[in-house]
């Protein structure tokens, strides 16, 4: 038997690389064996992959040399920046240049960065429809990622551009689950008036990314997008009252208000979900379910997921 090619997964312990470590250890006659990268070898989330079967190898993207030996033999690596942990587009930048350094160092045959539109190619920063934010952002979080697909082609390391989608697991995590009215009925509040929103359980995406890796060479190069479902806020609310059993009403709030939530990162989500909105026909087509069910054939629709995390879902 040949050996098995490595797959060195960065953010491991987290959604996207978890979900992509857990897709290859669940193929233990595939083609491939997997890399756990932490910066944490002893953390509960670094042994529960250990113990499911992953090498596990501590690195942080702060030490360059370490993401390099991290690399090291490696044929894959799925490479994410982490946003929410630091907030600075700037960061993600610096960190995408470092891991694809890392990648040409190492020779890794076919990288899978998780990147996501630059919004400022359709919203230029004097577009008064939205606010500029950091000085030359319209969606922090989205351009910086897009901007940095550049460094990935600079560095001639063999890439596939993966767009993700909203993680439906924000309903769990993030506090955009439904919340009462002050008439005590369950709200579902998102500024996505009745266009479609592409989501997908996180989960999803990591063997999405397995699927791209078998699939090789005929990815290298080409910005692919993924997602299990587009649905409107009504779509959304129906699925989310049959799950919880109570009725659950969509309200469609403008992203001005939304900006104005005041939790750090509300005014980049408010221009998300405005971009989301605004161009929704092309947001969408670059995900096709059909697609994402070509690489993954395990994927889960909104019911599918809610069937197993509803009960999750904290209701404010
Ligand atoms: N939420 C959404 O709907 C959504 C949708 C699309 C894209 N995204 C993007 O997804 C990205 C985050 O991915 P995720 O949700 O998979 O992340 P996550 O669940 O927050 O996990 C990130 C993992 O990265 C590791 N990490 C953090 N800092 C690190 C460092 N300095 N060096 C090495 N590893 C580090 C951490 O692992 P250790 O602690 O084990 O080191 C952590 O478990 C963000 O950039 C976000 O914009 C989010």
């Amino acid at each position: 038997m040949p050996a098995k090619k490595v797959i060195a997964v960065v953010g491991a312990t987290g959604a996207q690389g978890g979900g992509l470590v857990r897709s290859i250890l669940a193929e233990p006659d595939g083609a491939f064996a997997v890399r756990a990268i932490t910066r944490d070898v002893l953390s509960d989330g670094a042994r529960a992959l250990a113990a499911a079967g992953a090498e596990v190898i501590a690195a942080d993207i702060e030490d360059a040399a370490s993401l390099r030996r991290a690399f090291d033999g490696a044929h894959g690596a799925y490479c994410v920046t982490f946003f929410w942990a630091h907030f600075s587009p700037e960061k993600e930048l610096t960190d995408a240049g470092t891991m694809a350094a890392a990648a040409r160092e190492a020779g890794v045959r076919h990288v899978v960065w998780s990147t996501l539109e630059d919004t400022r190619r359709w919203i230029k920063l004097d577009d008064p429809r939205m606010p500029t934010l950091m000085g030359r952002y319209k969606v922090p979080h989205f351009d910086a990622k897009g901007e940095a697909d550049q460094v990935w082609r600079d560095s001639g390391v063999p890439t596939t551009y993966l767009l993700t989608s909203f993680y439906w697991d924000n309903l769990i995590h993030f506090g955009m689950g439904p919340k009462r009215g002050a008439d005590g009925k369950l709200e579902f509040a998102l500024p996505m008036g009745d266009r479609r929103l592409p989501g997908i359980a996180a989960e999803d995406i990591g063997r999405c990314a397995h699927g791209i890796f078998r699939r090789g060479p005929e990815f290298v190069g080409r910005t692919v997008g993924v997602a299990g479902a587009h649905l409107t806020g009504v779509e959304m609310a129906a699925s989310l009252s049959r799950a919880l059993g109570e009725q659950v009403r969509y309200r469609a709030i403008p992203p001005d208000v939304y900006r104005g939530f005041g939790f750090p990162g509300a005014d980049d989500l408010g221009n998300m979900f405005q971009f989301n909105h605004d161009f929704s026909d092309e947001f969408c087509a670059a995900r096709s379910v059909e697609f994402s069910r070509s690489l993954n054939p395990a994927l889960q629709g909104f019911d599918t997921w809610l069937s197993a995390n509803a009960k999750r879902i904290p209701i404010g």
